[in-house]
């Protein structure tokens, strides 16, 4: 079982990683193997899960909502985090795709999202990404009303500029603790933008999502240095894998970011165990991130 981490003002609890669903309408399951899918995360103790309104072209939280209606115990071993606040055009009222984080959409975002997924409550809302029409104050009635009413546990944002969340936080009368950030080494730019800084000076572990660039570290020709770099890494340390690498170097970040896990790989039948793979974490690929640390943040330097 996996070690869990609690955020210091919600108080809710995550494991130590995540497992994503905005890839599921690929992986191709029948609803009993989306079942075995989320059983077989559970038992490995991967109990939160991450959703968004819009994922698979808003399909994606129905096709887990029916799993959840045939296997009504899972809800209750689940943390369910989902994201509101990008239109996309996959909806026919939706004429361009936009943000869109007005207080009537969040709510109705928010109902959707629970007779979807068949549960009475949420235990986490993001807001997906910045909208440049955010009012402040609109997203904070939102919120405030979810919680009054139940629905919503805890409250969070994503991809949001330290600012942006400080301008947020500014209008609550409690914490958004929660905070996603793309983090992996494709893509380091909340390392040094302030947007971790922010996370540990608020004591915020931030949940880290792509942290494989979405599968490019492993076929797109540009990161072969990198991949160089972390085999070497992985050799050194006799790691199972480039992903435990990874994993590792993201778990030992000063915010300690909790991985969102972003495979369809399961043990059912003739697929892989990739999650199983990953965790746990390798306390020697960590010691040598300790002393090779500038060499994978500048691996052309
Ligand atoms: N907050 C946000 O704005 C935001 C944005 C994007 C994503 N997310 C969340 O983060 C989760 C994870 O994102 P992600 O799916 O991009 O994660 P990821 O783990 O970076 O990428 C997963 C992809 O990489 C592939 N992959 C994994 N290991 C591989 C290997 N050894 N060789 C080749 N391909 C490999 C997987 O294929 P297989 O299925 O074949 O293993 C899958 O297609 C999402 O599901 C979503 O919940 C949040």
């Amino acid at each position: 079982m996996l070690e869990t981490a609690s955020h210091r003002f919600t108080g809710a609890r995550f494991f130590t990683a995540g497992h994503g669903y905005w890839r599921l309408m690929e992986w191709g399951m029948s609803p009993q193997e989306r079942v075995a899918f989320i059983e077989h995360h559970v038992r490995l103790g991967i109990t939160t899960v991450d959703h968004a309104d819009i994922y698979g072209d808003y399909q994606c939280e129905a096709a887990f909502g029916e799993a959840l209606k045939l296997a009504p115990g899972l809800r209750d071993q689940l943390q369910i985090v989902t994201k509101c606040g990008i239109a996309t055009r996959a909806q026919p009222e939706h004429q361009i795709g936009h943000y869109i984080t007005d207080k009537r959409h969040i709510l109705q975002s928010a109902e959707n999202s629970l007779r979807h997924i068949h549960t009475d409550r949420l235990d986490l809302l993001l807001i997906h990404r910045p909208d440049p029409l955010m009012e402040a104050d609109e997203v904070a009635e939102a919120f405030m009303a979810l919680h009054h009413s139940g629905k919503v546990l805890h409250f969070g944002v994503s991809n949001f500029s330290p600012s942006q969340f400080s301008l947020l936080q500014s209008r609550l009368p409690f914490s958004a603790g929660d905070k996603s950030a793309e983090i992996s080494p494709v893509q380091q730019s909340v390392l040094l933008d302030g947007s971790l800084d922010q996370c540990q000076q608020l004591r915020i572990r931030p949940m880290a999502w792509s942290c494989l660039g979405g599968g490019r570290l492993f076929n797109d020709p540009h990161f072969q240095p990198l991949r160089d770099e972390l085999e070497a890494v992985r050799q050194e340390t006799g790691a199972t894998s480039l992903e435990q690498v990874v994993y590792s170097w993201i778990l030992m970040l000063p915010s300690r970011p909790l991985p969102i896990i972003g495979s369809g790989k399961t043990a059912a039948g003739q697929r892989s165990r990739r999650s199983t793979e990953l965790i746990p974490v390798a306390s020697a690929v960590v010691s040598v991130f300790a002393r090779r640390r500038w060499d994978l943040m500048c691996p052309e330097a």
